[in-house]
């Protein structure tokens, strides 16, 4: 499976989001995470469905295709905002297993909308979830920080998790994508892919630089040394 990278626009310039999706995808990003955060299920506030709406026709490759729009729930309860994220253009739609009362019915109702649903598991979280619902899953997202903020130090033991993640990603036989959020960096990227991630969410490391291109060059420079 291809390395995607996915840059966090917590990071950008929420002043000017529009510019900021084009910037970084004509920087050579191929995915726009989107942290949604609720000030209940995570101590912080961004934004909903409406401004993933406004954004979806900003969210364009330079040759003019459209970019995935990769949501990461940290909302509690889950059903409601999942759907209106569906239908306000995401592609991907992400949630915590703990935050939903049914993660089993979550998953169908993202996957009944024609989108693509993930689990994500925070640093403590284990993975015990995947053996009943790994067949309906579409992504699993490790975090490497606590969910909440941008800019934390990545918590190492997420390598573990990684593997073990791929593990039964690989025993499930299924086209499932590994993706690792929090202090993704150029000088950590490579251990992270050799855990098994294929798709990096990077937030201060991209937007917090001058010059996207060249953070995200180097990113797949060592990806792919
Ligand atoms: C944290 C968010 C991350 C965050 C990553 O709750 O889910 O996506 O923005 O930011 P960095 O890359 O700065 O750790
Ligand atoms: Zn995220």
């Amino acid at each position: 499976m291809s390395s995607l990278i996915a840059p966090s626009l917590l990071s950008a310039d929420f002043a000017r989001l529009g510019d900021e999706c084009r910037n970084v995808l004509a920087a050579g990003a191929d995915w726009i995470h989107f942290d949604v955060m609720d000030n209940h299920y995570v101590p912080n506030l961004t934004f909903g469905p409406m401004v993933c709406q406004a954004l979806r026709p900003h969210c364009v490759k330079p040759d003019g295709t459209p970019a995935a729009i990769d949501v990461h729930l940290m909302v509690e309860p889950v059903d409601e905002l999942a759907l209106a994220f569906c239908r306000a253009g995401a592609d991907w739609v992400s949630f915590h297993p703990e935050a939903s009362r049914h993660v089993d019915r979550t998953l169908q109702l993202i996957r009944a909308e024609g989108k693509k649903a993930g689990l994500v598991f925070n640093p403590a979280t284990p993975l015990d979830v995947l053996d009943w619902v790994i067949d309906k899953v579409d992504l699993v997202l490790i975090m490497s920080v606590n969910p909440g903020f941008g800019g934390q130090s990545f918590i190492d033991s997420s390598l573990r998790k990684l593997e073990r993640a791929r593990r039964l990603i690989e025993q499930s036989g299924r086209e499932i994508r590994l993706e690792i959020d929090g202090g993704v960096k150029v000088d950590n990227i490579r251990r992270i892919a050799d855990a098994g991630a294929d798709t990096f969410v990077a937030g201060s490391a991209i937007f917090g630089k001058p010059d996207y291109r060249a953070v995200i060059d180097a990113m797949r420079g060592q990806l792919m040394a």
